[in-house]
């Protein structure tokens, strides 16, 4: 966002999630709301999608949406008639943006050529794959059903058949050395198509993964380490055009995921399907939705009562204040004042706290201006650890 524009909600982007829960396999690393089922009754998800859908366009109807993210799971598992009929759906409730961003989350397991087209043809034109390593014995330890080779055959056919295309990469992983991450990425620069998801490996509660480290099987590289590679990540792509706009997100300008900033910007967006989140301005209120996690449950919940919304509740100043500074300063450009303003009511000195934010600043962390806050890059390859010392 640049100084001078307004940075009112709709300014910020107005977004639809949906959320398709359901994978192949579960992989050992991963707490998303996933899950294997043997069969899957497509028409009656799509349905029940298109109900929900209509239950929010009910509130936010005279918007107009400027993304569409099918997120999961895995959402290169739907029938391209039902990604079809949640596109017409949105046309059909809200204004679309000319520009109007729709990205689907595809697996490198269910990309044929054939799914690709049908999906471009649906209305996607934005792809983002789960490649997660570019070699065979990395994949095999994260648990992917994939190999290299497909993962390059869906990239290749990702790149040929949409007009834009990120890819996922894990990486800090056990015995990881730099050398090696070097190389893979030098690989990866080379395939990319302008934009580039690069996550550090976590050990998430609940996972097989955090099994296997409580068994001693392996464990993370130690946390200098993971800092070596996190910073000479962030230099080499900035070097290559394409520098990170957010933690884990690198993009030649301009392709940036205009959805996730519209999260990052703390913008609004209707999140529909299990466990979707969503957040929505209504009458100057922030209201924090969220859906049924379970399948099953969701599914009956929508068919019984038209949407499955498990949580309703309205965002109090504290935490609207928390939220936005947590999401705002993983973006390199940082919180806007005027956002503080709108959000808070206040400015950005009165709305934090003044000892703690100079702390900071003066080590090097945040930065202030007339304008806006922001994260150093020191701040932000830490900003677990700031946003405690800024917001505790
Ligand atoms: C919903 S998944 C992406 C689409 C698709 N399900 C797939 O995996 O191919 C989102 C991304 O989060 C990342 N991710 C998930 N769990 C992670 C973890 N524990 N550590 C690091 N990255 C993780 C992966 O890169 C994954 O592609
Ligand atoms: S990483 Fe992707 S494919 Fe694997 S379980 Fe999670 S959502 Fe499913």
């Amino acid at each position: 966002m640049v100084s001078g524009v307004s940075d009112s909600t709709d300014a910020r982007g107005f977004g639809v999630y949906v959320h398709w829960p359901f994978c192949l396999a579960k992989c050992p690393y991963c707490d998303f709301n996933s899950h294997v089922r043997d069969a899957i009754d497509q028409k009656r998800w799509r349905q029940a999608l298109l109900t929900e859908l209509a239950h929010y366009a009910g509130e936010t109807g005279g918007r107009t949406v400027t993304s569409l993210f099918f997120g999961g799971g895995t959402p290169s598992l739907m029938d391209p008639e039902t990604v079809a009929a949640v596109i017409d759906a949105v046309h059909g409730h809200w204004r679309a943006a000319p520009d109007l961003e729709i990205t689907l989350e595809a697996n490198p397991t269910s990309s044929e050529a054939g799914r690709f087209r049908a999906f471009r043809e649906a209305g996607v034109n934005r792809v983002s794959i789960g490649v997660q390593a570019l070699d065979d014995r990395m994949l095999q330890f994260l648990g992917r059903k994939h190999s290299a080779a497909e993962a390059l055959r869906a990239l290749e056919i990702g790149g040929t058949t949409f007009d834009r295309m990120s890819f996922d990469l894990i990486y800090a992983r056990p015995g990881q050395s730099l050398r090696q991450w070097q190389a893979e990425l030098e690989r990866a620069l080379a395939l990319s198509g302008g934009h580039l998801s690069l996550y550090q490996l976590t050990i998430e509660p609940g996972t097989v993964f955090e099994q296997r480290v409580a068994r001693g099987d392996f464990q993370l590289p130690p946390e200098h380490d993971q800092a070596v590679l996190f910073d000479w990540t962030a230099e080499r792509l900035e070097q290559a055009g394409l520098p990170g706009y957010e933690i884990s997100n690198h993009a030649r300008p301009g392709e940036e995921s205009r959805h996730n900033l519209t999260y990052w910007r703390y913008g609004d967006y209707v999140g529909v399907g299990p466990g979707a989140h969503g957040r929505l301005t209504l009458d100057g209120h922030k209201l924090a939705t969220r859906q049924h996690r379970a399948p099953e449950a969701w599914l009956e919940n929508v068919e019984r009562a038209g949407h499955a919304t498990r949580q309703r509740l309205e965002v109090e100043p504290d935490a609207r204040l928390s939220e936005m500074v947590m999401m705002g300063l993983r973006l390199a450009e940082g919180i806007p004042a005027s956002r503080f303003r709108s959000e808070t009511g206040m400015t950005t000195e009165a709305a934090l706290d003044p000892v703690r934010l100079r702390r900071l600043i003066e080590g090097g962390f945040l930065t202030l201006s007339e304008d806006r806050l922001t994260a150093t890059p020191a701040g932000r390859a830490r900003l677990d650890a700031v946003l405690g010392a800024l917001l505790a």
